[in-house]
């Protein structure tokens, strides 16, 4: 299996995240960190531990990172996510535990242990892997790729241009891009091919296990916030889309692209501006993702749940 490191905000996206990443074999997940963005790293440290209990992972080290983005005020997404950042379920306290150390000490440890290069997930804002490569450039030989969801090749959706986990730290992102680690971008543009429809549901529901059912409860609680605010009830499932590009990259086609973080446009700052037609002749600078296999999609992810038990 791929061993990957999961750096997340759960966040009900990124809590799939985290059941698809422990019930895939074709994965390892070594480590869950936390970001602060749907929540305060607090709350979202607390639900990845909630959602590594409810997968019984036991073993999987759970750490919290920086508290606030670079440079930005924290936005939290409790429009969409609620006051917990996973609400919709009432969870008991995990029984796993926080990990003392800080979520890039966590990382970087498992780095150097590690006998061969390790694959970074990031689902939230890449507030700690900004840290850990400033604190540790050498970290990047130990790193294989970093696939991330975040940007749009087209419109955002928390400013019409940019995408939130972008947008909440538009310099971690620039700086993360900077390094030239091997990074693919799973934006809005692939994960809006995924929507949570009501038969999407009913076959979450059809695996009939204690995971599907709170699985099942927080995805209509998601569903009801995004239509809320965007009139999308069949709430796209954007997280899980990144993990899907590990478990098999014919999942989710990519084209190489020249990818900038716009930090300063006055009503565009955290858009991801994306060359797809080598209009500006710079070098391609990242993967984009363009297209999911919708149904091959659902099948891993539903495949995943039921492996849970
Ligand atoms: C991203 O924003 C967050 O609210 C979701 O968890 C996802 O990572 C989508 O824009
Ligand atoms: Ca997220």
């Amino acid at each position: 299996p791929t061993p990957i490191i999961l750096d997340c905000d759960p966040g009900h996206d990124d809590a799939m995240a985290i059941l698809l990443a422990v019930g895939d074999p074709r994965v390892e997940l070594k480590a869950v960190t936390t970001s602060a963005g749907n929540q305060t790293v607090a709350k979202t440290a607390l639900n990845a531990r909630r959602m590594c209990a409810l997968a019984k992972a036991f073993d999987v080290p759970v750490a919290a990172g920086y508290p606030k983005p670079l440079t930005s005020m924290l936005l939290i997404g409790d429009d969409v996510h609620g006051e917990t950042g996973l609400d919709g379920w009432d969870f008991p306290e995990p029984e796993v535990p926080l990990h003392s150390a800080h979520a890039v000490d966590l990382i970087h440890g498992i780095l150097a242990d590690s006998p061969e290069p390790v694959t970074l997930v990031v689902t939230g804002p890449q507030t700690n892997i900004a840290g850990l490569l400033a604190l540790h450039p050498e970290d990047k030989a130990k790193i294989k790729e970093i696939v991330c969801m975040g940007g749009a090749t087209h419109r955002g959706n928390t400013l019409p241009y940019s995408e939130y986990n972008i947008l909440v730290d538009p310099e971690a992102a620039h700086e993360v891009l900077a390094t030239g680690v091997p990074l693919t971008y799973c934006g809005l543009n692939v994960t809006h091919q995924a929507p949570v429809t009501r038969e999407v549901l009913d076959r979450i529901l059809d695996v009939g296990t204690h995971i599907s059912e709170v699985s099942a409860a927080l995805l209509a609680f998601r569903s009801r916030t995004y239509d809320q605010i965007w009139d999308l009830p069949d709430a796209p499932l954007h997280d899980p889309v990144a993990i899907a590009r590990v478990l098999d990259p014919s999942l989710v086609d990519c084209v190489e692209a020249p990818v900038s973080i716009e930090l300063r446009g006055e009503f565009t700052r955290g858009a991801t501006v994306i060359d797809l037609y080598g209009v500006t002749g710079r070098a391609p600078n990242a993967l984009v993702a363009t297209q999911l296999d919708t149904e091959r999609f659902w099948d891993v992810f539903l495949k995943a749940l039921a492996a849970l038990g």
